[in-house]
């Protein structure tokens, strides 16, 4: 069995609704998915839902609901926000599921067992809301701590500990050997000077059950719950071990009690992830943390983790409390699910900040997919039905050359993560052919008969260009591609890249209906 591409998100906590950082990281990971399943190859998506730990136990509490009314009930939404998204999962995890419980436990029996933590005693400061431990140095001169810890409370308590000093040198060592693990290289570096600067204090993987008890219990201790971001950060691998992956099996095989589904087949096509997408504030989490509960497990590590940035709001920062936000749902609702996705990534690329203004999205809206992609559609499909009654004439590579160009370039962006970039030389493209159309006026050749031929060479170029189109915005606007095709009347999807070889429109095809793709809204 070859390997999957097997691609992540992060898992969003459940203590509220989702936002236009949790949509735009979707988004992504969608379209890089779907851009390997246009070059042919297979893909597994995975994303879902954090929903232990103190954050969300409050949520419930404020909310009057015992914490698991509290995330089955909210869960609902979330998922139906990824459909909503149009994204091409295969599963959707929530860390409250049975499957995932006992993977967390068999890798924390398997690292308990060997030796890897022990149990001490913690006099200190500690943040519910971030849920971490802070020192002296989080302290400001006058002895008050930042607001981004909230309430900080002084605690005496005794924990479980991770060792993770034995791991430091190996993992300077397999970033410095690997320069695609950690992207973009700004974030490398960043991780790199992190780990070359300081030495790694053990991680707590503990809470007393008396202080948080929403939690999976340690297997080896039933005082204590698991902390939230081992239990999380675990999540990657328990679909894989769910679905019979051998690789991960095997190395859980002495600790682990998850037996595979009656029926399913064993594979080896998952583990290791190829990329996990995040955000920048939980790089290293992924970068750290999480590579050294691999190999202290004996599983292999993911072979990328990619951290995009963060979005403001009229270069604010996105905050419930101020209103200042952006609810994705209601953009989709008003403007279309491509529009949406449209605007995120060809306004962000993947790593630095970007902001959001509505007026940017409706002026992209008008210019790019109303005037830009929709008017060439439109007006392509529109005069060929005029002038031919909708009927594909000879074939003529006009545009050939330029439409070759631009799938070239398309799919090496996709596949290297430049998914701005794609974009920019798709409607590069989407400017020539409009550009095209002016200059040969097909509206004055259709009136002079002797301009026939001419006719037909322009009207196959526009034709065929559109067609082109679709298969190349497939990954990222994989309804409006399929609307292309439709409206060409072609019964296939435009879901492979070589689908995008010029000259596949074959003489005396009948087209579809031309219909609007983006109205215009003045
Ligand atoms: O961190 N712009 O969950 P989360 C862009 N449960 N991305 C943003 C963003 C913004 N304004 N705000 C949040 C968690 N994100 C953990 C993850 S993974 C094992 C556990 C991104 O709901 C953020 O960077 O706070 C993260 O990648 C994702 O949304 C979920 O954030
Ligand atoms: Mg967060």
């Amino acid at each position: 069995m070859s390997k999957s591409f097997y691609i992540t998100t992060a898992i969003d906590y459940l203590n509220g609704e989702p936002h236009l950082g949790h949509a735009y990281e979707k988004v992504i990971t969608d379209v890089i998915t779907r851009g390997r399943q246009s070059l042919g190859g297979e893909t597994f998506f995975l994303t879902g839902l954090d929903e232990h730990g103190q954050k969300v136990q409050q949520a419930a509490q404020a909310e009057g609901k015992t914490s698991r009314d509290y995330c089955d009930q909210l869960s609902r939404s979330w998922r139906r926000f990824s459909e909503m998204l149009g994204l091409s999962i295969n599963d959707f995890i929530r860390t409250t599921e049975d499957r995932h419980k006992r993977v967390v436990q068999a890798i924390l029996a398997k690292l308990h067992a060997e030796g890897h933590f022990y149990k001490a005693a913690y006099t200190g400061f500690y943040s519910a809301k971030e849920e971490t431990f802070l020192t002296e140095k989080d302290r400001r001169p006058d002895g008050t701590f930042d607001a981004v810890w909230g309430n900080v409370i002084e605690l005496q308590e005794e924990n479980y500990y991770f060792k993770l000093g034995v791991h430091q040198q190996w993992l300077i060592d397999h970033i410095e050997a690997n320069p695609g693990f950690i992207q973009p290289t700004s974030r490398r570096n960043e991780v790199l000077g992190f780990l070359k600067n300081n030495t790694l204090e053990d991680l707590c993987i503990s809470r007393p059950v008396s202080r948080l008890s929403w939690g999976i219990p340690l297997p080896f201790d039933p005082d204590y719950v698991t902390y939230v971001w081992f239990d999380a950060l675990t999540n990657y691998v328990t679909v894989p071990v769910a679905l019979g992956d051998t690789g991960p099996r095997a190395a859980l095989a002495a600790t682990l009690d998850l037996p595979v589904a009656d029926g399913t087949e064993p594979r080896n096509d998952l583990w290791p992830a190829d990329v996990h997408v995040i955000g920048k504030d939980i790089l290293k989490f992924h970068a750290v943390y999480w590579p050294i509960m691999l190999k202290a497990a004996g599983l292999e590590l993911p072979r990328m983790v990619l951290a995009h940035g963060w979005w403001q709001k009229d270069g604010e920062k996105m905050s419930k409390t101020t209103g200042n936000i952006v609810d994705p749902v209601r953009v989709i609702q008003e403007w279309g699910l491509d529009a949406f996705r449209y605007y995120v990534v060809r306004e962000l690329d993947i790593g630095p900040d970007g902001n959001w203004t509505d007026a940017g999205f409706k002026s992209r809206y008008q210019a790019e997919l109303a005037n830009g992609l929709g008017n060439l559609v439109n007006r392509s499909l529109s005069m060929l039905k005029r002038y031919r009654e909708g009927v594909v004439p000879e074939r003529s590579d006009e545009l050939a050359a330029e439409a070759g160009a631009v799938a070239r370039e398309t799919r090496e962006c996709v596949q290297q993560f430049r998914l701005q970039a794609g974009l920019q030389a798709i409607w590069a493209f989407i400017s020539r052919v409009n550009q095209y159309v002016d200059q040969t006026a097909p509206f004055k050749l259709a009136k002079d008969p002797a301009q026939s031929k001419r006719l037909d060479e322009v009207l196959y170029n526009l034709v065929e260009s559109c067609r082109v189109l679709g298969v190349l915005l497939w990954p990222y606007l994989p309804s409006t591609a399929e609307r292309i095709y439709a409206q060409i009347g072609l019964q296939e999807s435009p879901n492979r890249f070589e689908k995008s070889e010029w000259g596949r429109l074959s003489q005396g095809h009948a087209i579809g209906t031309p219909e609007g793709l983006f109205p215009r809204r003045d």
